[in-house]
């Protein structure tokens, strides 16, 4: 099942929540600030050991003190207009952090808006892809949700999610 949520994704009580990070995933602002903070300075040390994540990737670590079990680090494209091949990266999170959720036998996965912060990726675009992916995934999952931080991100999602909307 397809979920909408408005609120802070380090708060949910699922199995993995994804985080929106940049190839170091040594951390930064925004969610991926959030998550580090919220799961303490163990989720650095374990983020170090990777070796980074290439764009379009996802990687997975514990969530330590989160109360989500792991955490799945992924790395949106930058928006630098959309022919760059920023809507196929951004896919590829999607189905890179489902994938590697799904071979980890978690049955729920919350998503923030991956690239649509500090990366700026256009919202409703980036909100079609999301669920364009997540419909493809839904029965692998016994929850996917689609944690929006703001009341408007929630809105896009909850239009495109609606029965009847275009898929
Ligand atoms: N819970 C849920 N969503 C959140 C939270 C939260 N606690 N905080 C922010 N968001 P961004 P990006 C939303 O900028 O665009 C970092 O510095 C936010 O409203 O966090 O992929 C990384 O290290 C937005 O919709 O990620 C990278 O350098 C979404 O999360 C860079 O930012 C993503 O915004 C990645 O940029």
């Amino acid at each position: 099942m397809i979920k909408v949520v408005q609120g802070d994704i380090t708060s949910l009580s699922v199995d993995a929540i994804v985080n929106a990070a940049n190839t170091s995933l040594l951390g930064g602002g925004g969610v991926d600030g959030a998550i580090h903070r919220a799961a303490g300075p163990e989720l650095l040390e374990a983020c170090k050991t990777i070796g980074g994540c290439p764009t379009g990737k996802a990687r997975i670590t514990p969530g330590f003190r989160l109360p989500a079990k792991w955490v799945i680090h992924t790395v949106g494209p930058v928006w630098r207009g959309g022919g760059h091949g920023e809507a196929a990266l951004l896919e590829s999170c999607y189905r890179d952090s489902l994938e590697l959720g799904s071979v980890n036998g978690v049955q729920s996965i919350a998503f923030p808006g991956i690239s649509t912060g500090v990366y700026a990726y256009p919202k409703q675009d980036a909100a079609e892809i999301a669920l364009s992916v997540m419909r493809q995934y839904d029965a692998r999952f016994e929850a996917i949700i689609c944690c929006c931080f703001s009341g408007e991100d929630a809105d896009i999602y909850r239009e495109l999610a609606a029965p009847g909307a275009a898929s």
